[in-house]
C-alpha cells in the first residue's frame, strides 16, 4: 500500500540542521544557559533523514537522550559544540556543501566579556558580569548563501495572544532575510520541554505558508513540507 513506501522526497539533499541551547562560560564552572531541550531540532533531523537527505545535525547542549535516535542513523552526523562560537564556526562548515540550511539552536544573544579563569568567589563580592554580543549566525549564513540554497530560521517569541504572535513572527521574517521563518510562542509553561509544539511557518515577506502542532516530530514534517513546496520548480 502506499502508505507504507516510505517518501524520499529529500533524497540528494544535503540538510545542516543547529539544535540545542548554547552556553557560553562565566568561569570554569559556571555558564549563561537557556531551557532549549533540542528536542525540536533533533526532529528535524530524522524527518529530513527519513525523507533521504544527508544530514549534519550541530547539536549545543540539549536534554539526556534526545540525540539517541539520530546517532544511530545512518544519514545523521552529529557536531556536538557549546558556545555560540563554536555552533558558527560548526554551521559556517556545514553550510558550505548544504542545499538547505535550518538554524534551530537557541544561540545566546550575549556572553560574558572577560571569561573568568579562576572560580568567582564570594569573598571577591557580587560579580559584574559585563556581556557583550554575540554574532548572529543566521544573519551570516543568509550574506553567504549559496546560489539555490533555502536558510530556514527559527523564533520562539512570547506574546499575548495568536495576533502578536503572527505581527512579531512577520516583522521578524522581514528582518532576518531568511526564505522561511518557523515561529512559536513560548512561555514559562510552554515551548521548550514539552514534547509537543505549535507553530505557524512564515515565508520571507512573513506571509503565513503552512501551520502545525503535535509532536516536534509533526512540526519537523511541515516545516521540510514547506521547505520541498518552496524549492519545487514551478
Ligand atoms: N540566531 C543566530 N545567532 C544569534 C541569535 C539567533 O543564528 N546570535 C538565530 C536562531 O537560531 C534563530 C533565529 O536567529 O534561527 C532567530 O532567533 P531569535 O532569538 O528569535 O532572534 P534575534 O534576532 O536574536 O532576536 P530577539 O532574541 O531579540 O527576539
Ligand atoms: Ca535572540
Amino acid at each position: 500500500s502506499p502508505g507504507l513506501v516510505p517518501r524520499v522526497d529529500l533524497a540528494d539533499l544535503r540538510v545542516a540542521v543547529s539544535t540545542g541551547g548554547t552556553r557560553e562560560p562565566i568561569d570554569p564552572v559556571r555558564y549563561l544557559g537557556n531551557r532549549s531541550s533540542g528536542r525540536q531540532g533533533a526532529a528535524l533531523a530524522l524527518d529530513a533523514a527519513g525523507r533521504g537527505a544527508e544530514v549534519t545535525l550541530v547539536a549545543a547542549h540539549v536534554d539526556d537522550g534526545v540525540l539517541t535516535e539520530a546517532s544511530t542513523h545512518p544519514r545523521v552526523q552529529i557536531v556536538r559544540v557549546s558556545t555560540a562560537a563554536e555552533l558558527e564556526a560548526a554551521m559556517t562548515d556545514a553550510a558550505a556543501t548544504a542545499d538547505v540550511v535550518a538554524m534551530v539552536a537557541a544561540v545566546a544573544d550575549y556572553r560574558v566579556a572577560a571569561v573568568s579563569h579562576t572560580k568567582l568567589r564570594k569573598e571577591d563580592g557580587v560579580p559584574r558580569l559585563e556581556l557583550t554580543t554575540n554574532p548572529d549566525i543566521l544573519a551570516g549564513l543568509v550574506a553567504a548563501r549559496r546560489p539555490g540554497q533555502t536558510i530556514v530560521g527559527f523564533a520562539a517569541e512570547t506574546a499575548d495572544s495568536d495576533a502578536e504572535l503572527a505581527d512579531r513572527g512577520r516583522r521578524k521574517a522581514q528582518r532576518k532575510g531568511v526564505d522561511l521563518l518557523v515561529v512559536n510562542r513560548v512561555g514559562w509553561e510552554s515551548g521548550f520541554e514539552s514534547p509537543d509544539n505549535r507553530v505557524l511557518i512564515l515565508d520571507a515577506a512573513g506571509d503565513a505558508v503552512g501551520e502545525a502542532s503535535g509532536t516536534k516530530r509533526a512540526v519537523a514534517t511541515a516545516v521540510w513540507d514547506a521547505v520541498a513546496a518552496l524549492r519545487a520548480p514551478h
